[in-house]
């Protein structure tokens, strides 16, 4: 209402996500492949679409005369009350496309009181962002290191930072064939300067004999071909934070694979809610459980691991339909959090109708992050929460309980 009233455009421009997109990659046009990396999927974009598709599938069933005045989006996850179910997902090198990187999103994630999930992929450092972050929520993602030294080193600071849930990504141990990247041979992991804080693990550095960095920020904006001149020009910066990069990718692929067992480690390593992510099936969603995990992300990566994957909706639909886990999940120890595809309020609500209990935006505010840095984060996320709320009221219903598990009454399959 008060962007009605105030009759002015967005900060971003349109709170229309698919505008937002064209806004960004309009702001992206000097360095276009950092823009191709975030909208990119596998392959063709096929389960990126699918996705999307997948969401129309469910309709809404609203209800009239029914007083809403009063509405709620108040969920608690892991033992904590949050305003709403939102989550903002896990993104690695937000460098590339804003120079205040994911110091900007966690600031507006905290200003919302929604946890930030920081990618082990970061452009900047555990600590960098849990200071941006200050009180608010924050979660770390853990891109499983093959040593276990390195992965206690991390676990130790997210810690001692605050970090409250570790989130462990399961289906990224091999990177998808994203031919958007390959055409213009844009990796920023490659790369490697891009996430020189994140990897600046002193852990790390010793076992490869790497010299500290002293400039917390990368170059921006992140063109591979400013880097090589960089270096080509002798700047130590640069060929020491592509030599970490490099040394970081040797490292997450030397060693031995790690399987189901493993996540004991992790489980008897850090104390809070140990989150599985990647997850696509009942069976996985069961073993999760069954293994003491507290939770999963039914996900599917926004798309970007494997082309062709079925929709990360029906992935949720799917694995709520085990008795067991819904068990799980009444008796409070087991957590479903959902993310690929979501864009709307509409989106979110569909995703608790079919037993999420709470939810994770992706690319969406990397594009207000791309446009605005913080306060498009914080437009990005508040619009979708006004959504969310107004949609809840629309179809009659004051708060989540009203809608978790309710599909039968709130959703109709439309195919
Ligand atoms: C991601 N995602 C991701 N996930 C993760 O666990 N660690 C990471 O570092 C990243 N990095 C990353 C970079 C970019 C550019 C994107 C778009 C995505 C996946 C992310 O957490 C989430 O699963 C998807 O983005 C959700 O899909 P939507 O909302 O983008 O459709």
């Amino acid at each position: 209402l008060q962007l009605y009233a105030s009759r002015k455009t967005p900060h971003c421009g349109s709170l229309n996500p698919n505008t937002l997109e064209e806004i960004a990659r309009e702001k992206c046009k000097e360095h276009l492949d950092a823009y191709m990396y975030i909208f990119g999927s596998a392959g063709t974009s096929n389960t990126h679409h699918a996705n999307r598709k997948y969401f129309d599938r469910w309709r809404l069933v609203p209800r009239m005369l029914v007083d809403a005045t009063e509405r709620s989006l108040e969920t608690t996850i892991f033992g904590v009350k949050y305003p709403s179910p939102l989550i903002l997902a896990p993104i690695g090198v937000q460098g590339i496309v804003h120079p205040d990187a994911e110091l900007a999103s966690a600031a507006a994630a905290a200003k919302c009181n929604v946890p930030f999930i920081m990618s082990s992929a970061a452009t900047r450092s555990i600590e960098a962002i849990a200071k941006a972050s200050g009180d608010g929520p924050r979660w770390y993602q853990l891109y499983w290191p093959k040593s276990n030294d390195i992965t206690l080193s991390l676990l130790k600071r997210a810690k001692a930072n605050g970090y409250t849930a570790l989130v462990v990504t399961l289906d990224t141990n091999i990177l998808g064939w994203r031919p958007h990247d390959l055409d213009t041979a844009y990796l920023p992991f490659v790369h490697g300067v891009g996430i020189q804080n994140a990897v600046a693990d002193p852990v790390f550095m010793a076992r490869f004999g790497l010299e500290a960095i002293s400039d917390e920020r990368p170059p921006f904006p992140y063109v591979p071909a400013k880097i090589d001149k960089a270096i080509a020009e002798g700047d130590e910066g640069a060929k020491r934070g592509t030599l970490l990069g490099k040394s970081w990718l040797a490292e997450a692929n030397s060693g031995e694979f790690k399987t189901w067992e493993d996540i004991k480690f992790l489980l008897d390593n850090w104390e809070g809610p140990v989150v599985l992510k990647g997850i696509q099936t009942v069976a996985d969603a069961e073993t999760a459980l069954d293994i003491g995990a507290h939770g999963i992300v039914v996900s599917n990566h926004g798309g970007r691991q494997v082309d062709g994957a079925v929709p990360s909706l029906w992935a949720l639909e799917q694995v709520c339909s085990s008795p067991k886990i819904r068990a799980a999940q009444e008796s409070g120890k087991f957590t479903i959090i959902f993310d690929s595809g979501l864009r709307t309020g509409s989106d979110g609500i569909k995703a608790i109708a079919l037993g999420a209990q709470a939810i994770a935006l992706g690319r969406p505010y990397m594009h207000g992050l791309t446009i605005a840095g913080e306060a498009g984060v914080d437009e990005v996320v508040r619009s979708f929460l006004a959504d969310m709320e107004v949609t809840l009221g629309l179809i009659g219903r004051t708060n989540l309980s009203g809608v978790w598990y309710k599909k039968d009454e709130v959703l109709q399959r439309s195919d």
